[in-house]
């Protein structure tokens, strides 16, 4: 039987001698013009973490902390678990902790334990030994190749309870055993991660609590997006260089109202969810004009008009107007801002859309970009 070597984009082996930043010559890539922010160097300057090329440090409070918790860490081989929501950006910390580290000219190797099937992880974490059935050819796992260096174990809630035990036994004794061979020695700084509720788990037994102390050595909480706002322009503005150079256009920026609806919506998918949000205003925008509001994605428009907390005030005026509002934004997001096919969704002449639109303020013809690239 021949095994793939890689399953899937997130399975896919990552070794990473990359290209580093080292604190200080980073570039800023936040447009000082548009967002001075005096404090915004805090995340490299007097700071032990060193941030892999395409990685922007934030500057929000909740991130800074992060940061110093992290910076405490660095010398130190002590197993880490970061635990934050999906899309947080928890492997690229991981990549973080691996470049700030000792183990740095090591390799950086990730393996999504959710990504590969239960049977052949095994095989993936530990290797298989020479001969252990005709036509299966010896190779290493995933723990030999991170030998000297990091391993990222991803959604590590995920791994099967016969695994664990495994696990842990690598954890404890610094051995693994790869399939059909003799047990051999490894050398690496295990980093793992999740998005799933451990304690529910180890209650439930589906997550053994020993392994858990394992490693869980140092657990880092990464903060969502919703409560690092502030991070959001200088991320925008690094993923709308990005996706301009995919789309071979020049966006100068977003409009001031464009920035508002980003800043102000909840972000469940985190920095992944903002990713695609700019790749889908890189895509829609014309060429060389400033990505407009009514470009963005449904989700983020309604839930702006919108909010998840029911009004203060139950008084049919000024409520009325938020969903009137909200419907035309939605209506507009979907007709790509044509005016004629908004109207239509929303069963009303166009005449009556623009009144409606008067009365509404929503007129307002686009303000400068905010953000220039
Ligand atoms: N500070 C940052 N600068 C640039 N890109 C970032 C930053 N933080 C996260 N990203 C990007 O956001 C995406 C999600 O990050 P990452 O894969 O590290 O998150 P995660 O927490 O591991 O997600 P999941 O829980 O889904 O595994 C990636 O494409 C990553 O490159
Ligand atoms: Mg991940």
């Amino acid at each position: 039987m021949k095994m793939p070597l890689t399953i899937g984009r997130a399975a896919s082996l990552r070794m990473v001698p990359a290209k580093w930043v080292e604190p200080g010559s980073a570039p800023d890539l936040t447009s000082r013009r548009a967002h001075p922010r005096p404090g915004g160097q805090h995340a490299r300057e007097g700071s032990p973490l060193v941030f892999p090329d395409g990685y922007l440090p934030g500057h929000s409070a909740a991130i800074l902390n992060l940061y110093a918790e992290m910076g405490a860490l660095v010398g130190a081989d002590v197993p880490v678990l970061l635990l934050g929501e999906t899309g947080v950006g928890k492997e690229q910390l991981a990549l973080v902790l691996h470049a700030s580290s000792p183990r740095r000219h090591g390799p950086f190797v990730a393996v999504n334990c959710a990504a590969i099937p239960a049977d052949l992880l095994e095989s993936e974490m530990f290797g298989i030994a020479k001969g252990v059935a005709t036509g299966v050819t010896e190779r290493p796992g995933r723990f030999q190749l991170a030998q000297g260096g990091t391993l990222f174990l991803d959604e590590i809630g995920d791994m099967p309870l016969s695994l664990q035990a495994k696990l842990l036994r690598a954890l404890q004794g610094g051995e693994i055993q790869p399939v059909g061979g003799p047990p051999v020695r490894v050398d690496a700084r295990v980093v793992t991660a999740t998005n799933s509720d451990l304690d529910g788990k180890m209650e439930q037994g589906l997550f053994r609590r020993d392994l858990y102390y394992r490693v869980a050595g140092f657990v880092l909480r990464v903060p969502p997006l919703r409560e690092r706002r502030e991070d959001i322009p200088g991320l925008v503005q690094l993923l709308l260089g990005v996706f301009a150079r995919e789309t071979g256009k020049t966006i100068p920026g977003l409009t001031t109202e464009a920035l508002h609806a980003l800043a102000a919506y909840g972000w469940p998918g985190n920095v992944r969810e903002l990713e695609h949000e700019i790749r889908r205003l890189a895509y829609l925008s014309p060429d060389g004009q400033a990505a407009d509001v009514h470009l963005l994605s449904e989700r983020v428009l309604v839930s702006r008009e919108w909010p998840a907390v029911p009004p203060s005030s139950l008084a049919l005026e000024g409520n009325v107007e938020q969903l009137e509002r909200r419907l035309i934004r939605a209506a507009l997001g979907r007709a790509r801002g044509k005016r004629a096919m908004a109207a239509r969704l929303l069963g009303i002449s166009r005449n009556g859309l623009t009144m409606k639109m008067q009365r509404l303020g929503l007129e307002s013809a686009p303000a400068p970009a905010t953000l220039v690239s």
